[in-house]
């Protein structure tokens, strides 16, 4: 039995768990759950937002799936309290310094996307993103001096054996697929991204099989809008991972459609790429499928069940198929339906 700890977090981040629940609820007896607090609703409950309950809890898991952290009400605490620093710290407290995130183009959905369908065709790429090192969590970092004269910094720093754990787990992954890796870097003006494309060639020589290419962010930010399909796997450094992943989910047309893997050598935790859209909190149209995508991953990834991932997969592309939407993906002609729907559609369909 698998122990999985729950941590919706915030806005829409529990009715969007419950489906996630519900999925996981058609496969009985492999899983025990346990609920935690992270983010706004810790910062509420225990003060701050990644609690030591919540460390341990995670420590003792065998993965943790995670809704959403943030929203308005904490929007003015100082940055080191707020939500969004709970995800940081359990991303650096697990080490979890791989974000996997799959782009993918669901065909019945094609017209959501702002590119034409000719674009999209063959569309499907994965971006390796690293997530904790960079800008995000280099020092020295802080404000200097006083009002109407201060400075602020941080510092882009990558070590080597950072660089090393991360193209090998870019490299694997392309090994899979269609064995090719783009590292995205700016080696033209940055050290730390210097070091960065010279660790990954060197990388490199233990996977010829792969063919590797290298690409500046800012061609890389046009490249993924005009031509998506020459893309298969996608390494970056964390802060132009984080860039990018946003932009690449456009292409699929939806937001709400997207999971994500973090994965470190002992844990794991899975999250959608999405948001906590507290201005849609509490009203039933969040879209849930990110979510639910994000237990198939922890199935696939963390519970070596590919196949009941892809009975899940299954089960969603069916439901889409079929012409049921939640509001941010609806279009005339389908059949809209609530979070709660969506979810039991896909549950009713998986037990089929
Ligand atoms: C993401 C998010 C986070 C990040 C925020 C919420 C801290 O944008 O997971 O992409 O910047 O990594
Ligand atoms: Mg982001």
């Amino acid at each position: 039995m698998k122990k999985i700890l729950l941590l919706p977090g915030d806005g829409i981040g529990h009715e969007i768990m419950e489906q996630a629940k519900k999925v996981l609820a058609c496969f009985p007896n492999l899983f025990e759950y346990e609920e935690g607090y992270i983010g706004g609703a810790a910062i509420d409950k225990y003060g701050t937002p990644f609690p030591e309950t919540t460390l341990k809890q995670a420590l003792e898991a065998d993965a943790v799936l995670l809704g959403a952290v943030g929203g308005p009400k904490w929007d003015s605490l100082p940055s080191e309290n707020r939500p969004e620093r709970g995800l940081l710290a359990i991303r650096k407290a697990l080490g979890l310094y791989a974000n996997i995130r799959p782009i993918d183009i669901w065909k019945p959905l094609i017209d959501l996307s702002p590119l034409k369908p000719s674009f999209l065709k063959d569309v499907s790429f994965v971006v390796v993103r690293e997530l904790t090192g960079d800008l995000y969590f280099g020092t020295p970092r802080g404000v200097h001096g006083e009002k109407g004269s201060r400075s602020a910094f941080n510092t882009m720093v990558y070590s080597e054996e950072e660089i090393k754990r991360i193209a090998h787990t870019g490299f694997r992954l392309a090994r899979n697929r269609k064995k090719k890796l783009c590292s995205i870097d700016k080696s033209n003006v940055l050290e730390a991204m210097a070091l960065w494309r010279e660790i990954v060639e060197e990388v490199h020589q233990e996977y010829q099989d792969v063919a590797l290419s290298h690409m500046y962010v800012d061609n890389a930010a046009m490249q993924i809008i005009k031509k998506p399909s020459d893309f298969d796997v996608i390494l970056t450094p964390n802060m132009f991972g984080d860039i990018l992943s946003d932009e690449a989910a456009v292409l699929c047309g939806s937001l709400g459609l997207l999971p994500s893997a973090s994965l470190g050598s002992k844990h794991a935790l899975y999250e959608p790429i999405h948001g906590s859209a507290p201005d849609i909190a509490g009203m039933g149209i969040a879209n849930p499928i990110g979510m639910i995508l994000s237990a198939a991953m922890m199935l696939e990834t963390s519970c070596g069940s590919s196949d009941l991932a892809f009975k899940i997969r299954s089960a969603v592309a069916a439901v889409l198929d079929a012409g049921f939407r939640t509001k941010d993906s609806w279009s005339d002609g389908m059949v809209l339906v609530s979070t709660d729907e969506m979810g039991t559609k896909i549950a009713e369909h998986i037990l089929r």
